[in-house]
């Protein structure tokens, strides 16, 4: 028998500075024409995590020619406070695309502010039509780290339609619309939860694994069918200060066709597909 082949590792960071750089065109078009594609960032109170975040996203905007207009507000923002900055918002003309740094402090109520962005600015895709008109098929803009898994996906060839595809976790922000998009690609999709009785078994059937529970190397290394695409969605610190993924890479790795590492997986390419959102607002509503 042939020796198994080594999984390629999939870089994400080069990805996404291959799109960042895509957007930064596009922008720059856009700005050749008298539109500086805008997104406002809005941050509720002091989550270090947070301001690491929008820090981050902040930086890539600008480097890609994106304007951005901060919005940092005290966590004891009250939710009409909020609602009131969230309307100036979706009538300011300039402003583009809006994102609203997840989670928001207690008791903010975090569906009634994205339910009340306009879907047209509705750039981290998080909107009740934005959601609903990806679960039709047709979608506006899809939420950016599901969308950057998609494109990890693309850039190794994967073969979507007919494969076996496992979701492991069901958040709003990851899990439920990145098995919306699988679905859409044709893929048999199961997702999978802390209630799923046996995960292990449903992660040895799937050609594709996409893990996103929050919790260091749930997924075992030999959990993964070989041959397997592998994309590890979770970032966790361990008690050491080491980054790890949800899946025990290592093991994984020497199972798996292609696996994303953590850091440089999925992490860079969200911000680069928000960016591609915002860019793409701006050319609907102003293009
Ligand atoms: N917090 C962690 N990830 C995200 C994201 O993609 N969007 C928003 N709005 N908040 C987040």
């Amino acid at each position: 028998m042939d020796a198994p082949q080594p999984a390629i590792f999939i870089d994400g960071k080069a990805v996404a500075a291959r799109l960042r750089a895509e957007v930064a065109a596009a922008a720059m078009s856009l700005r050749a024409r008298g539109v500086a594609a805008t997104l406002a960032v809005v941050l509720v109170g002091d989550d270090p995590a947070s301001a690491v975040y929008v820090r981050n996203k902040t930086r890539a905007a600008r480097e890609a020619s994106v304007d951005v207009r901060d919005h940092k507000l005290p966590a004891t923002t009250t939710q009409a406070e909020l609602a009131a900055l969230i309307d100036q918002l979706n009538r300011d003309p300039v402003v583009d695309g809006i994102l609203v740094q997840l989670p928001l402090p207690a008791p903010l109520d975090a569906e009634a502010v994205i339910a009340a962005l306009d879907p047209a600015k509705d750039v981290d895709g998080l909107h009740p039509t934005s959601l609903g008109l990806l679960a039709r098929g047709r979608p506006s803009f899809v939420p950016c780290t599901p969308s950057g898994c998609m494109r990890l996906l693309g850039e190794v060839g994967a073969e979507l339609a007919g494969a076996r595809a496992v979701v492991i976790g069901r958040s709003l922000l990851v899990g439920k619309p990145i098995a919306l998009l699988l679905g859409n690609a044709n893929a048999t999709v199961t997702m999978c939860h802390s209630r799923t009785r046996d995960l292990a078994g449903e992660v040895r059937r799937a050609d594709v694994v996409i893990a996103a529970v929050g919790r260091p190397e749930m997924v075992r290394g030999d959990w993964i069918q070989p041959g397997a695409i592998v994309i590890d969605v979770g970032i966790n610190r361990t008690a050491d200060g080491v980054l790890v993924g949800d899946v025990e890479f290592a093991a994984a790795a020497q199972r798996a066709r292609a696996i994303t590492p953590v850091p440089g997986g999925v992490g860079p390419m969200t911000i680069a597909c928000l960016l591609d959102n915002t860019v793409a607002a701006a050319r609907r509503r102003r293009g």
